[in-house]
């Protein structure tokens, strides 16, 4: 059975709101809220180089990726404890289940930490901690990948694999992140490598800011399963049909590419390109409290200014569960729910 029927548009966001989908692009730093800053920085007696929630508010207003960089990095300064790293993911998986946001697949930033003498194990247990919490309270599941910071060395990318060996359970994957231009994923080839014996999944942001050239290094030299980001592909055709061909997700963040200004507005947005070139791409929230919206925000506000349709949010959201680092027989079960959900709007 097709689920997907013809719908009035003014049904859509309804319909946008309501399904199950996977979130698979979050960093959980990136969660934190002007508002969780502030009471964190206060519980911690940690002085703020802002007056106010509205100051700090003010201060989002990003070129480019480092311009939103420096104040994410300055913002992550609040956590302290093991409470705050909780509290901080909880916070997120409230929003999400808000949005029917069913599996999320948590982006974090070791690195960002221990260089400020936060141990590992703090961070870890915390969020490790809010993610049992969510499966338990809100029936949503969480897993988490743990970053290498790109702008750092490839050695303190092995010392930061060295330091959570003890906690390889609890982790599903690995991923790299912060400033992409001029750190290329070859960078960290051994490192990959070595994360890839170990048995973690791997995916890397590419193709963000970066050329399609990284898009390549990092399906050919890292060999990652997803791509973070990606949209910069279009301006190569030999990479748009390996990516269609192989199936390799795109993890797409609207609202980060407008606020980042990778696209001038959500109108010029390529999301629409991907899909119709067959591209497995999906919808995230990137840093929701810098970007203006988490999940459901995404896809209304995308979906409003492309003209994308219903069959386009069945496929996003499909291809979100079918690229998460989740077992089949879980896929199944939410892609039935998805289909439960398309046949009530019908
Ligand atoms: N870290 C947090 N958000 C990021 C992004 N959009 N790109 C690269 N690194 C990040
Ligand atoms: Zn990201």
């Amino acid at each position: 059975m097709n689920p997907i029927r013809p719908m009035t548009r003014d049904r859509l966001p309804e319909l946008l709101r309501a399904m199950p989908k996977a979130e698979l692009h979050i960093h959980i730093e990136g969660s934190l809220e002007p508002e969780l800053i502030f009471a964190l920085a206060q519980r911690n007696g940690i002085d703020m180089a802002y007056s106010s929630v509205a100051e700090l508010r003010q201060a989002y207003a990003f070129t480019n990726l480092q311009s939103f960089l420096d104040i994410y990095y300055a913002g992550a300064s609040v956590l302290i404890t093991e409470q705050d790293f909780y509290d901080m993911a909880y916070a997120y998986f409230v929003k999400a289940a808000g949005d029917n946001v069913v599996h999320a697949e948590l982006f974090f930033d070791p690195q960002t930490h221990t260089a400020r003498g936060v141990s590992i194990d703090t961070v870890i247990r915390g969020l490790y901690r809010a993610c049992v919490d969510a499966y338990a309270k809100l029936g949503v599941s969480g897993s988490l990948i743990r970053c290498f910071l790109r702008h750092l060395s490839e050695q303190e990318a092995f010392e930061t694999l060295e330091q959570a060996l003890p906690y390889r359970d609890k982790i599903v994957g690995i991923g790299l992140d912060s400033g992409e231009v001029g750190n290329p994923p070859e960078k960290f080839a051994r490192v990959f490598a070595r994360c890839r014996e170990l048995g973690f999944h791997l995916v890397a942001h590419a193709g963000e800011e970066g050329p399609p050239a990284y898009v390549w290094t990092a399906l050919d030299v890292l060999k990652v399963e997803r791509i973070d980001h990606g949209v910069q592909s279009s301006k190569d055709a030999a990479l748009m049909q390996r990516l269609a061909s192989d199936r390799i997700a795109l993890t797409v963040c609207p609202l980060s590419n407008l606020k980042l200004c990778v696209f001038p507005d959500l109108a010029s947005h390529n999301l629409k390109q991907l899909l119709d070139a067959g591209l497995a791409a999906t919808v995230n929230s990137d840093d929701p409290a810098y970007f203006g919206g988490y999940m459901n925000d995404n896809f209304t506000q995308t979906f409003a200014a492309t003209g994308l349709q219903a069959q386009h949010a069945y496929t996003l959201a499909r291809n979100s569960f079918e690229a998460s680092f989740i077992e089949a027989s879980a896929k199944r079960r939410y892609i039935d729910q998805l289909d439960a959900c398309f046949a009530t709007f019908a």
